[in-house]
């Protein structure tokens, strides 16, 4: 299948990686692919784009508008500060397709641990969907660091939960389809897009979990008596 992954950071690039060897035709989307592929420095943990592109020279480099115009299915990861912007200048080239989106709606202005832009009564999913309404946007994967998106294996057993959300049913069977493939066994569809309000408010958790592990590779388990 043809992929666009929209984003070059450790979550692009685990995903453009794990397509790629799953034998997807992938393009990773950027702002300015020359900037992009003239990176060196590692970031604090991922590596340098250009490095990372030269190891995967399967995966095409393309600006956000390219990548996605040919794609048949659309994994966004970008920055919260900045996704709608970049979403909505590329709308025309997102109409009719899904965009899996990972983005948590994260504001490190006032420090770390960030705080949510928008929460409660609203999520960057439902934003997404909002921007892009001819666009069927499933949240899924957000919960976890991007190496466990796309290989819940990397735990061992596997025997834990990706959670998804989103409002076209056929969107989400193809969101399945790709996260099987990485791996995952238990996923659990919470319902339409209003449901990316309890994904994303799980950062918070998850940053506590975060500091008191020292750890970024962990997940939650559901157990439940009706046998989730
Ligand atoms: N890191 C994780 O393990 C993890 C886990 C769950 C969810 N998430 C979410 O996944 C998303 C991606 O995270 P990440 O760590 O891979 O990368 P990131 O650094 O949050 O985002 C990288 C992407 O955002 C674009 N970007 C950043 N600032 C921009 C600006 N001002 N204008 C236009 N584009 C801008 C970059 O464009 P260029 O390509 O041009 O540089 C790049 O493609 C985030 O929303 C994050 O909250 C991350």
């Amino acid at each position: 299948m043809k992929i666009a992954v929209l984003g070059t950071g450790m979550v692009g690039q685990a995903h453009a990686a794990k397509l790629s060897e799953l034998k997807h035709d992938v393009t990773v989307g950027t702002n300015d692919v020359d900037k992009a592929l003239a990176r060196t420095e590692p970031g604090r943990m991922t590596e340098a784009f250009g490095v990372w592109a030269k190891q995967h020279p399967a995966v095409k480099v393309a600006t956000f508008a390219e990548a996605a115009k040919d794609a048949q299915l659309v994994i966004e990861a970008i920055s919260a500060d900045a996704v709608i912007d970049v979403l909505s200048a590329i709308k025309d080239q997102l109409d009719g397709k899904v965009l899996v989106d990972i983005t948590n709606p994260l504001d490190f202005s006032q420090g770390t641990p960030p705080r949510l832009t928008v929460s409660n009564d609203d999520s960057m999913g439902e934003t997404v969907q909002r921007t892009l309404p001819q666009t069927k946007v499933v949240k899924a994967f957000n919960t976890v660091n991007a190496r466990i998106q796309v290989d819940p294996k990397s735990l061992g057993s596997g025997d834990h939960h990706l959670f998804m959300a989103g409002n076209d049913q056929a969107a989400k069977d193809e969101t399945v389809k790709i996260a099987k493939a990485y791996g995952w066994q238990n996923i659990l569809d919470l319902g339409d897009i209003k449901s990316a309000r309890g994904l994303e408010m799980v950062f918070p958790l998850w940053a506590e979990i975060y500091a008191k592990l020292g750890s970024a590779v962990f997940n939650y388990k559901i157990v439940s008596q009706e046998g989730i």
